[in-house]
């Protein structure tokens, strides 16, 4: 099966490395150009080869799943059987990246989109054929679980369809019909945000913030950690969703996340965030 994964930055490349993994998938990762894609397919080598180097992962197969991701750009995704859309998170964007798709891809071809909050139905309008949302959590090459969201007009056989080809990469579909946020981030951004708000009034500083919650409530990781780890820019964008769609104002989000993004400090993929990351 060919998968083409459109958006090669911290979701797409590690969707790309997902459906890598197992030998009947082709993978085109793309993006608006190919330099950002070579870039990506080197960071995707180098976290594959540390595998290596720590004994996680045989080197056969690490240079299996190498060789099965080819970069591209979006015009070459017209012969997938899936569309895999991990592209900015802003409905105009996407409904024009898969109204260009439709126009070039095969009638079969399926559209799925990675949004961590927007509407399926809402993406969908217009685009001449059925949507569905596939949201992998971060990160996609080792995280087990997949939302598989169906908006007002996603027929069922696609969902069962998705949820079939999600449990051939070895992970597990949870079946959710659209609503702000789907399950996952209704819960936990705002956890994120309230974080936020604690550390900005004072009453604990960033590592005991996270030290709390990994120790008094088991996270594998702190909030503020896991904010960086998502993007801080793109935990906006949800509490943003969750706020507007809602109306309810137990999902402001904090004027610190706001100030943080306005100031470009996003978290692990620029370097800085609550934390900083050096090696970036
Ligand atoms: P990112 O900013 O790391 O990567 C986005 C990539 O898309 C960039 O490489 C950019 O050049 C490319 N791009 C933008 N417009 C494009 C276009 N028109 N055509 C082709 N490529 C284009 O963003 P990230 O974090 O990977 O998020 C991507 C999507 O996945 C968003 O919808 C986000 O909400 C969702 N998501 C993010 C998660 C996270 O933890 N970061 C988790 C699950 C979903």
């Amino acid at each position: 099966m060919k998968v083409a994964v459109i958006g090669s930055g911290t979701m797409g490349a590690g969707i790309a490395q997902a459906f890598a993994q197992y030998d009947q998938y082709e993978v085109t990762l793309c993006d608006l150009d190919r330099e950002i894609v070579q870039r990506a397919l080197d960071r995707i080598k180098t976290k594959i080869q540390n595998a290596v180097s720590k004994g996680k992962l045989e080197a056969e197969a690490a240079a299996r799943t190498i060789s099965r991701i080819k970069a591209g750009e979006t015009k070459d995704a017209g012969d997938a059987d899936l569309i895999v859309e991990a592209i900015l998170e802003d409905v105009g964007v996407k409904r024009e990246l898969f109204v260009s798709l439709h126009n070039i891809c095969g009638a079969d071809t399926i559209f799925a989109t990675n949004t961590s909050s927007l509407s399926i139905t809402e993406i969908s309008r217009g685009i001449g054929r059925p949507l569905i949302g596939m949201h992998f959590f971060n990160p996609a090459e080792k995280m087990k679980l997949v939302e598989v969201i169906g908006g007002l007009s996603t027929p069922p056989e696609l969902i069962t369809r998705v949820k079939e080809i999600t449990r051939s990469i070895g992970k597990t579909p949870v079946e959710v019909t659209e609503g702000p946020g789907f399950v996952v981030n209704r819960m936990l951004v705002p956890l994120i945000n309230e974080g936020i708000g604690i550390l900005a009034e004072g009453i604990a500083g960033a590592e005991d913030i996270d030290t709390a919650m990994r120790l008094g409530a088991n996270h594998p990781m702190g909030p503020l950690a896991l904010g960086d780890l998502i993007g801080l820019d793109v935990c906006l964008k949800i509490m943003e969703v969750l706020h507007s769609e809602t109306g309810d104002d137990k999902y402001r989000p904090h004027p610190l996340l706001k100030k943080m993004v306005r100031g470009g400090f996003l978290g692990q993929k620029t370097g800085k965030g609550f934390f900083d990351y050096p090696a970036h």
